[in-house]
């Protein structure tokens, strides 16, 4: 006898993207994302933007999702959504939309944790993409969140530390900002850093308890630095840009390596992820990798795609609660602060 064919739908509009998947049987079919070009003339997220552009992009991504995955709406086995956490103007069109497709198609509604969509979207059947074993740590890094998770199961998972202020990607973005370099400067800081030395300038790390991070006391070393040095040469950020950005990147990374680190020797786990958008960054990517040889460690590094916000993640994440017949009742709401222990 064939395999059932299970299809889920699943919806992202957490933040800036507008994004919609279609998953059968944990692998992907389509997966669009529309970015919201608009905040960059703002140099950072503008909530109210935000949701009005989600309400323009929503059907055309999903109409594309459908069609690309090559099905029709008919063959849907259920309906998933990121609940939080996240902006509460850009969730709530995500799950209104959710809930009235799920309402007029008669199937089960399926509300996703995005920080656990995250974790989660290394168990997309991917070829020559192994899946991490449990239990494993999961270094999250995005735009709003860093945090080390052990992931005992499924949705077990357990914050071991996490920022006490910045995130990483805003430690990254709020640098470039310095630089004069568009939001969203973390790709540009990656790409100027590939060509420069990472040992031109020293900026000090953070002191936080074991496995805490802070980026805040980073960017204002950063701000003074740069103030000093266009004292006496105006253009210093403009003729040392790539050592500038290659300096500030190998900080960031050396803090978040520290960090695994320790938490591998706090919890005897081997078994390393990375996840969220920072972890498109190609040095973090690269040091990970050699922690294989030089700390015995096992990395999981997701394919590009699904390391940006992305529907994909919430579908994968969508289809394990569907398997566990894990859905939400039409009353459920959207949440602005959810933490990643929390499944409903
Ligand atoms: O996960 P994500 O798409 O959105 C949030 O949930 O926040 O992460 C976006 C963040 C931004 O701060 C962006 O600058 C950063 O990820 N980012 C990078 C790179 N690509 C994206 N940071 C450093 N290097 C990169 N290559
Ligand atoms: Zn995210």
């Amino acid at each position: 006898m064939s395999e059932q064919q299970i299809y889920i739908l699943a919806i992202e509009s957490s933040c800036d993207d507008t994004s919609a998947a279609v998953i059968c049987n944990g692998k992907i079919l389509s997966n669009i994302v529309a970015n919201q070009k608009i905040h960059a003339e703002y140099g950072g997220v503008v909530p109210e933007l935000a949701s009005r552009a989600h309400q323009q992009n929503i059907v055309p991504v999903v109409q594309q999702a459908i069609l690309k995955a090559n099905i029709d709406k008919k063959q849907l086995s259920a309906i998933a959504f990121t609940r939080g956490p996240g902006l509460m103007g850009s969730l709530l069109v995500g799950t209104s939309f959710a809930k009235s497709l799920a309402l007029s198609l008669g199937i089960p509604l399926i509300d996703v944790n995005h920080m656990q969509g995250h974790v989660l979207a290394h168990f997309i059947d991917e070829e020559n993409t192994p899946k991490p074993a449990f239990p494993f740590l999961c270094l999250t890094i995005s735009g709003g969140h860093t945090q080390i998770v052990k992931v005992s199961n499924y949705f077990e998972m357990e914050v071991l530390g996490e920022t006490i202020d910045d995130a990483v990607g805003e430690a990254f973005d709020k640098s470039a900002k310095i630089l004069n370099l568009p939001y969203p400067g973390g790709p540009l800081i990656d790409k100027y850093a590939q060509l420069g030395n990472p040992k031109a300038y020293k900026f000090t790390k953070p002191k936080v308890n074991k496995m805490d991070f802070s980026f805040s006391g980073l960017k204002t070393a950063i701000l003074y630095f740069i103030q000093k040095q266009e004292k006496e040469n105006p253009n210093f950020v403009t003729e040392n840009l790539n050592d500038i950005c290659a300096s500030i990147q190998d900080t960031i990374v050396s803090i978040l390596l520290d960090k695994l680190k320790n938490a591998v020797k706090e919890t005897g786990i081997k078994e390393v992820a990375i996840a969220g958008g920072v972890s498109a960054n190609s040095e973090i990517r690269k040091q990970l990798k050699e922690g294989e040889f030089k700390y015995g460690w096992k990395t999981y590094i997701p394919k590009f795609e699904y390391t940006t916000d992305n529907a994909g993640m919430i579908a994968i994440a969508g289809y394990l609660k569907y398997l566990q017949n894990n859905y939400a009742d039409a009353s459920i709401s959207a949440q602005a602060r959810l933490k990643v222990h929390q499944t409903n």
